[in-house]
């Protein structure tokens, strides 16, 4: 584990008005020195905030990068150039910046659909590997990954790190440890935000590179649906549509077909339900989760109007019976750490992946998390193509996975 005074004092360290302190000089603002090498795959938005978050938390550095794309590699060079001095690698092949012998982790960022290859190439390594959510597109994909992490030697972590933001700590805290709501019976999330901005080859406007919305960026919250329902899912039901975005879209002319609303409605093996409400042509950044349990009820949002100056809030409200107290939390973390993404989420995921290496246990996402979180958000997007409520048992089936329920 971190030592405080370390954790504590890492953001002023970084700060530009403190360079001027000669290293032999500091004592606060000592950083120490990192254990671990890591190479990011694929630098795009995300692999640029794994490579800020690792160079933050300061265990790892960034050794070296691989993306086909030159001004990926040169943001991930500026990325690296705010932390440290030494140059980042850049590697020509996949090959080569999977094996070589001075890096021990890999953080693999590329579009959903080259998971699997890039993880079937990653995996030869042997080195400890943390891999972007959706883990795959589909099914077949996901359970492939998720059988060669049980059999893998190192450690396989999956990118689902909302679990990490501030008010999902605090709902996880008050719903699982301190019970503060009895049983939880119903699960509401709501996310309402801007569109899909544009990627590299604008991946993301097509189902058969993202999986569809529903996986693509709704794993996320159906992640959150498993860890407060602590149970299987049995049924999915989706309604959803392209209503307003990308709808006169063209790429290689190819139209985009993503959906940018849905509601998706979800029952869990011990009678916990579940529904999500997604619109992706709002002009904020707004989430929310509702949770009903028969002792106490829990809200928690956060977000911003993007339209106006406005600061980011997150609140927490607890009312529970009168035997118990309730309470209002504006739960945080340090502003360095907040602004470095997904609201702290990534940096705490990078603390839970570097634990992990160290030999601490952690709650970081496993394969088979990831798995089923994709499991729900396939059965949605097949509910809104047939119309219809989607048996898990039965999509599994389909998909030769009929013994994992
Ligand atoms: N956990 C989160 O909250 C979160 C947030 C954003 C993105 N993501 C995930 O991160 C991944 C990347 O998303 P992004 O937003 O950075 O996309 P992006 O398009 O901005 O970046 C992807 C990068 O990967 C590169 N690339 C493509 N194929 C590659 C390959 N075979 N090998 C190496 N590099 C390759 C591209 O050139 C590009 O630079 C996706 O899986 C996405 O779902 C996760």
């Amino acid at each position: 584990m971190r030592k405080n005074k370390e954790f504590a004092n890492r953001g002023y360290a970084l700060i530009p008005k403190f360079a001027y302190v000669p290293q032999e000089d500091r004592f606060l603002l000592s950083t120490g020195q990192p254990h671990y090498r890591f190479n990011v795959i694929g630098t795009g938005v995300n692999g640029q905030e794994h490579i800020s978050v690792t160079m933050l938390e300061g265990r790892a550095t960034i050794h070296g990068v691989y993306d086909p794309n030159p001004s990926s590699v040169e943001a991930a060079r500026r990325v690296k150039a705010r932390f440290s001095e030494e140059p980042l690698v850049a590697y020509q092949s996949l090959e080569a910046a999977c094996n070589d012998p001075a890096v021990d982790a890999l953080i693999i960022c590329t579009p959903n659909f080259t998971h699997l290859e890039v993880l079937k190439t990653a995996v030869q390594s042997g080195k400890h590997i943390l891999l972007e959510k959706p883990m795959a597109t589909n099914l077949k994909d996901a359970h492939e990954i998720w059988r060669m992490a049980q059999t893998y030697p190192k450690h396989l972590q999956v990118g689902l790190q909302y679990r990490y933001k501030p008010i999902y700590v605090e709902a996880l805290h008050e719903a699982k440890e301190r019970r503060s709501l009895g049983e939880v019976k119903t699960i509401t999330i709501l996310e309402h935000r801007e569109p899909f901005l544009d990627k590299v080859k604008q991946w993301n406007k097509f189902s058969k590179y993202s999986g569809g919305t529903l996986v693509e960026k709704c794993c996320h919250y159906f992640d959150l649906f498993n860890l407060f329902a602590e149970s299987r899912p049995v049924s999915v039901y989706a309604s959803g549509s392209q209503a307003v975005n990308f709808k006169d879209f063209e790429y290689g002319g190819e139209k985009s077909d993503i959906l940018d609303n849905a509601f998706v409605i979800v029952e869990y093996q011990n009678g916990v339900r579940a529904n999500f409400n997604l619109c992706m042509f709002a002009p904020m950044i707004y989430e929310e989760i509702v949770l009903c349990g028969n002792e106490g009820h829990l809200k928690a949002s956060e977000g911003f109007n993007s339209q106006a100056h406005s600061e980011w809030k997150s609140q927490v409200e607890v009312i529970c019976l009168p035997e118990r107290t309730s309470r209002t939390l504006t739960p945080s973390y340090p502003f360095f750490i907040e602004e470095t993404g997904h609201n702290g989420g990534t940096y705490y995921e990078h603390l839970r992946f570097m634990d992990t290496l160290e030999g601490h246990p952690s709650n970081a996402a496993t394969a088979e998390e990831g798995f089923w979180s994709v499991v729900i958000g396939v059965a949605a997007e097949e509910s809104v193509k047939r119309g219809a409520k989607v048996m898990v048992r039965e999509l599994l089936e389909a998909s030769g996975l009929g013994k994992l329920v």
